[in-house]
């Protein structure tokens, strides 16, 4: 018997890193899981395979969470498919930015990076609001710098997980009658495509971290998996920080 057996989840950008080990991890627990993808359909197609092989129903579903309607039109189209939605996890996102005072930035970039890690995150949890049952849960990914921004050049990135994180605890507010739970992920830094250990950035990174070393995909679901279940009942407006000891 798994924890979340009978559920329902969606995992945005879950077709590889956090995301991809998040939806094992619910999927571990009993959970159907659909995930959904930007502009890889053969890596969702096989984390779907590596889903159906835990004996769990699940789905991949392309979508731009840039563009508002596609990240609300996401939610519509898994309650289609898989008839109710218990469990949102907001995990993608794009990191990017500039150095305030330094070379002119990308705007257009930096648009985008908003739009797709809060206002698409925020379009898709007012979608799933009026559909998720009472004891349903949302998770939202953010990161480390939320808290302590560390290192030069990530004031634009830092704005949109704070952003993120500001909204959550409001939702927690607004949604907390009817036992829907609102928390925020603080990943430190997590060995993915997005962040490779072994990249450029690693030897910035990696001294300050406590712990002196990346985390693993699969320690970050963890703790997603934790706040879906029903032993995180009274866990709202929380921030979890899986960070390694980034912040302390
Ligand atoms: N890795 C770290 O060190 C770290 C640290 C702190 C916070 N985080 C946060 O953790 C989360 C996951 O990070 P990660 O390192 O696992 O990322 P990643 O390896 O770069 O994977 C990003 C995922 O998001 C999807 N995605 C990107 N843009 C999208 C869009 N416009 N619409 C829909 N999906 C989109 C990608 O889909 P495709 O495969 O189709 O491109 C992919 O599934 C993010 O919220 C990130 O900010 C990561």
């Amino acid at each position: 018997m798994g924890k979340l057996d009978g559920k329902v989840a969606i995992v945005t950008g879950g077709s590889r890193g956090i995301g991809a080990a998040s939806a094992l991890a619910l999927a571990d627990e009993g959970a159907d899981v659909a995930i959904s993808y930007s502009s890889s359909p053969d890596r969702a197609k096989a984390v779907v395979a590596d889903l159906e092989a835990k004996g769990v129903r699940a789905a991949a579903f392309q979508a731009d969470q840039a563009d508002a309607a596609q990240a609300a039109g996401l939610i519509q189209r898994v309650v289609e498919q898989f008839g109710k939605l218990d469990i949102l996890v907001s995990n993608a996102a794009v990191s990017g930015g500039g150095l305030l005072g330094g070379e002119p930035v990308d705007q257009a970039a930096i648009d985008r990076q908003l739009a797709v890690n809060y206002t698409g995150v925020v379009a898709g949890i007012q979608a799933a609001v009026p559909l998720l049952p009472d004891g349903g849960r949302i998770i939202s990914i953010s990161s480390g710098v939320a808290t302590r921004a560390g290192f030069q050049g990530m004031a634009y990135y830092t704005g949109t997980k704070s952003a993120l994180e500001g909204f959550s605890r409001g939702a927690a507010r607004d949604l907390a009658h009817r036992g829907i739970t609102v928390n925020v992920v603080q990943p430190g830094f997590v060995d993915t495509e997005g962040n490779p250990a072994d990249g450029p950035a690693a030897a910035v990174f990696l001294p300050t971290a406590a712990m002196g070393r990346y985390g693993r995909p699969e320690e970050i679901a963890a703790g997603v998996a934790f706040l879906a279940t029903p032993q995180a009942s009274y866990v709202t407006g929380a921030v979890l920080r899986i960070d390694g000891g980034y912040a302390a």
